[in-house]
């Protein structure tokens, strides 16, 4: 019987070609959500039809706006942010950690009770980063011990704008505070100290929200005035670094391998992961440079041109490639010498505990790993481990995909026990990866 759920790679040879990785899934969620509280139609062309985009897709409908695919295009037509009605059910939101966060800013805020809930492992995320500020802006919560989904939320009548200073380097708690700025009367700051990936601030202002960025010596104040009129937009959506990372070590993984990713989008607070690979010696080459609905893209060609060395990432890079390092830690297990990822904190929270999972997952398949508080050490040989484990991913598709990738390289296949969570970021990844000749196929039991 063949499970479609486990996947094993084996050593492949070089994989050469041209893909476009799906569509960003950052941009994505938040193309549904301003599209769906705007006035008037949005229309979008890339979006990542992901199991967690999909989840926003089904929020935004429930609160009333209409989302429908035409050809290959996304059309919304905006409820407007004063007239999103309560949803009739509970918001399941699978597996999105953004959908959640970015929604309980956006709802929060608003005079209406909205409930919450995920799957396994999205139950067992920190919400309390959302729900403090939220609650300083006169929502109520009602959740599971730790602050933990399923919860219920209660907006107030007006919400109170107010600054807040963001005590993690997230991206998401910032959104769910602009979000809910929305809703509230005057100017709701964030502080931001640490660069977080800015594609709200971006499209906010794009939609025609009055929303300004501030210098100042310790970071940066963003402001967004409350009850602005959002108007739909047409926006293109370019391919999504994070997942363009898992075929660009892959290609740099399997000598020889000649790879072009088109079409990536390379947000200066995004693009870490390309900073850190040259670092280790990666050969990648920017192609075709440009402007898409205000977001840098590029095309990348990526050479696999032998082992590329071990090195030092500081923390201060983590928010710039925070969901990467799965990706960069099976480079670093295959490269010369020793790499240490510093200030991985966040790491733990994200869908699963992965600092660990990747460590354990290494670790299983030969390689020399240490965890020194939030750091991770790995001791590269300058060829790769020997494989032949599997993989436990506790429905985390990055932690699927990295030792799917690193399996391409090792003597003995790698098996992921459980492949399904893949299509929440990355739908078609075993195709895709396969047309660039990777060996990656079904187990059979
Ligand atoms: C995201 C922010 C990041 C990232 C996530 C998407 C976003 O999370 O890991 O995949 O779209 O704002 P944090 O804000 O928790 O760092």
């Amino acid at each position: 019987m063949t499970d479609l759920s486990k996947l094993r790679a084996c050593q492949s040879g070089p994989l050469t070609g041209r893909i476009v990785p799906p569509g960003d899934k950052s941009i994505s969620h938040r193309s549904i959500m301003l599209g769906g509280i705007a006035q008037g139609r949005t229309i979008v062309r890339g979006l990542l039809e992901g199991e967690d985009v999909l989840a926003t897709v089904a929020a935004l409908r429930s609160l009333g706006a209409t989302i429908v695919k035409q050809g290959d295009a996304w059309i919304i037509d905006g409820v407007g942010l004063e007239n999103l009605r309560e949803a009739s059910d509970v918001l399941d939101m699978g597996n999105s950690g953004t959908s959640t966060r970015l929604l309980i800013g956006l709802l929060g805020a608003r005079p209406m009770t909205s409930f919450f809930t995920g799957d396994a492992s999205l139950r067992g995320r920190p919400m309390r980063r959302v729900i403090d500020p939220l609650s300083l802006m006169g929502a109520s919560f009602s959740t599971r011990e730790g602050g933990r989904l399923p919860l219920a939320v209660r907006g107030p009548t007006e919400a109170q704008a107010i600054t807040y200073e963001l005590p993690v380097a997230s991206a998401q708690v910032k959104s769910a505070v602009l979000l809910a700025g929305l809703s509230a009367l005057g100017e709701t700051r964030v502080i931001e100290r640490v660069p977080t990936r800015d594609h709200s601030e971006r499209m906010l202002r794009a939609f025609g929200a009055d929303l300004r960025v501030e210098k100042i010596p310790e970071g940066e104040v963003i402001s967004v005035v409350g009850h602005p009129v959002l108007r739909g937009q047409t926006i293109e959506v370019p391919a999504d670094i994070s997942s363009a990372a898992f075929p660009m070590a892959a290609s740099l993984l399997c000598e020889g391998s000649n790879v072009m990713l088109a079409n990536v989008g390379m947000n200066e607070r995004r693009a870490g992961i390309v900073e850190s690979l040259l670092e280790m010696g990666a050969s990648i080459e920017k192609t075709n440079e440009r402007d898409i609905c205000g977001e840098p893209v590029a095309d990348l060609i990526v050479r696999g041109t032998g082992p590329l060395r071990g090195a030092v990432i500081p923390a201060s890079r983590a928010p710039s490639m925070i969901d990467e390092y799965p990706a960069l830690a099976m480079v670093a297990a295959c490269a010369v010498g020793t790499s240490r990822f510093c200030g991985l904190s966040e790491l733990r929270v994200k869908e699963s505990d992965r600092l660990a999972l990747v460590a354990d997952g290494l670790t299983a398949s030969g390689v020399r790993v240490e965890v020194e508080g939030d750091d991770l050490i790995i001791h590269g040989t300058g060829r790769p481990p020997a494989g032949g484990a599997t993989i436990a991913t506790a429905l985390d598709h990055r932690i699927a995909m990295s030792f799917l990738v690193l399996g391409l390289a090792t003597d003995e296949p790698i098996a992921v026990d459980d492949a399904r969570p893949i299509a929440t970021s990355f739908p078609g990844f075993t195709d895709l990866m396969r047309s660039l000749g990777a060996k990656i196929d079904e187990i059979c039991v």
